[in-house]
């Protein structure tokens, strides 16, 4: 899988939201897969091939999903992997975005949407907001300014995003048990966290 991993780093931008997300889905996703017993081939390969399309996407619009699991056979065949593990292998792309309400029908498939989304919450997740929130210049936090019930797609403030996006990822709705377990720990640090910065900006802690 060394391989693998060489071959994807020209379809990710240096920096930002790249690389590094990809490592830490695939150190989680093989985590998951030992636990449930699947197959490491593909959780592997969907882990390092998932957004391989996202650059394709910021610059054409189109789903980094589809996209991904149209790109990943060619790729694969280049590294030789079993020809025979390659179709489990675009599901896993195809459906890993959970916004797109696909449904994952394979255990791989259900690993990848619980490492990505896991991803997406806890500490590194905290640091992410506060940076991009940095970098596009909008304030971290406005009491008069309401949280919108639902998300979409702009965001007020950083601490309105936590309660938009973030907090909805909810433990129980992640697939496997050890997601659920990680996802739970990393919930209660993620509320802990937004609900002492708002005491503290009131100067109540
Ligand atoms: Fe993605
Ligand atoms: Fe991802």
């Amino acid at each position: 899988m060394e391989h693998l991993k060489e071959k994807i780093k020209p379809y990710f931008r240096e920096g930002g939201h790249g690389l590094d997300h990809i490592e830490r889905v695939y150190n989680l996703a093989i985590r998951i897969a030992e636990q449930e017993k699947a197959d490491m081939d593909i959780v592997k390969a969907s882990a390092l091939l998932h957004d391989i399309a996202r650059k394709k996407q910021s610059e054409t619009g189109l789903c980094h999903a589809e996209q991904g699991s149209k790109m990943a056979p060619e790729i694969l065949e280049k590294i030789k992997f079993p020809k025979e593990k390659i179709p489990a292998v675009v599901h896993c792309i195809e459906v890993h975005r959970v916004s797109k309400k696909l449904k994952a029908e394979t255990k791989e498939a259900q690993i990848i949407q619980d490492a990505d989304r896991l991803d997406a919450i806890g500490a590194v997740a905290i640091s992410r907001v506060l940076i991009h929130n940095t970098t596009h210049n909008t304030s971290i936090y406005n009491p008069h300014i309401k949280p919108k019930e639902e998300y979409d797609g702009s965001t007020t403030t950083a601490i309105n995003h936590f309660y938009e996006k973030i907090l909805k990822l909810k433990p129980e709705s992640f697939h496997t048990e050890l997601a659920q377990e990680i996802a739970k720990e990393r919930y209660n640090f993620t509320k802990e966290f937004v609900e002492r910065f708002i005491k503290e900006w009131h100067g109540k802690n």
